[in-house]
């Protein structure tokens, strides 16, 4: 199994750790349908990443996600892939100064996944090696005061995935009456921070201990073609 001639949709993709996935499922062979929702930031991305389409949709609108995964199916066939990097950060100095601004900006991360993972659910599950990916943080596992609004999107996002996966389960080898083998996996990836080269020429003296390079998520995201679907539906995969 690999990514070569798979569709992928990196739905939200014109941060540093979009260019990057992109770049390395293309260089691996895959076709990505690259998608955000600022037309700026789009031209910026197809200047820095070859080979890539480009999509501009809102993603918390459902019926513009709706419409782009018809358009999508339409123009390039069934869909393999999805990987939502939809997030954001936002923190504040403790509980009570967590504001409900800050929290519609993080519930964003959380909506959009919600609209992706319907919209294309039913073509992941069709392909013969169906995978959806969310990058989460460390922070779910120990939550703190000062990211309680981001972290309890993750939280959120996390637990969706899951039922992403038992959809996938269901509709394969959890199928008791037509049971076939485990193509589709729904996964989270988890990390605590990104760092890109723009970062770390920013700040030389920073040591960046513990970030996740855009590059290692890139290749992750390319790996999880390489692994087997039943073991990978429903697992969290700490990056480093
Ligand atoms: N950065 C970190 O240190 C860190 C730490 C832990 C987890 N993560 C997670 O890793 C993932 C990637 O993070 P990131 O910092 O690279 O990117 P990000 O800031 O979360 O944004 C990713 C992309 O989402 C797009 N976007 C936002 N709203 C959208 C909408 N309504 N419709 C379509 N696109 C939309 C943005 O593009 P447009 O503006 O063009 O729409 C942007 O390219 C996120 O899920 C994040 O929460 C990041």
């Amino acid at each position: 199994m690999s990514v070569d001639g798979r569709i992928v949709v990196v739905a939200g993709a014109t941060s540093s750790s979009g260019v990057a996935t992109s770049r390395a499922l293309i260089a691996a062979g895959a076709r990505v349908v690259a998608v955000g929702s600022n037309v700026e930031r789009l031209h910026a991305f197809e200047r820095s990443v070859d080979g890539a389409a480009t999509r501009v949709c809102d993603l918390s609108k459902l019926a513009a996600v709706t419409e782009l995964a018809s358009s999508v199916s339409r123009e390039f066939g069934a869909v393999d892939g999805l990987i939502h990097l939809v997030g954001g950060w936002r923190g504040a100095a403790g509980i009570t100064a967590q504001s409900d601004d800050d929290w519609a900006a993080m519930e964003s991360g959380f909506t959009t996944l919600r609209n992706t993972s319907r919209a294309f659910f039913d073509s992941l599950a069709a392909s013969e090696a169906g995978r959806l990916a969310i990058v989460s943080s460390n922070s779910v596992e120990r939550p703190t005061a000062g990211g309680a609004s981001y972290t309890a999107a993750k939280a959120a996002a996390e637990s969706w995935v899951r039922s992403v996966a038992d959809g996938f389960r269901r509709a394969q080898s959890g199928n008791k009456t037509a049971s076939v083998p485990q193509r589709a996996a729904a996964v989270r990836l988890s990390i605590m921070a990104l760092v890109d080269d723009d970062m770390q020429r920013d700040n030389p003296e920073k040591s960046y201990a513990g970030f996740t390079h855009v590059d290692a998520l890139g290749q992750a995201v390319v790996g999880l073609w390489q692994g087997d679907a039943a073991e990978l539906n429903d697992s969290r995969i700490p990056l480093s």
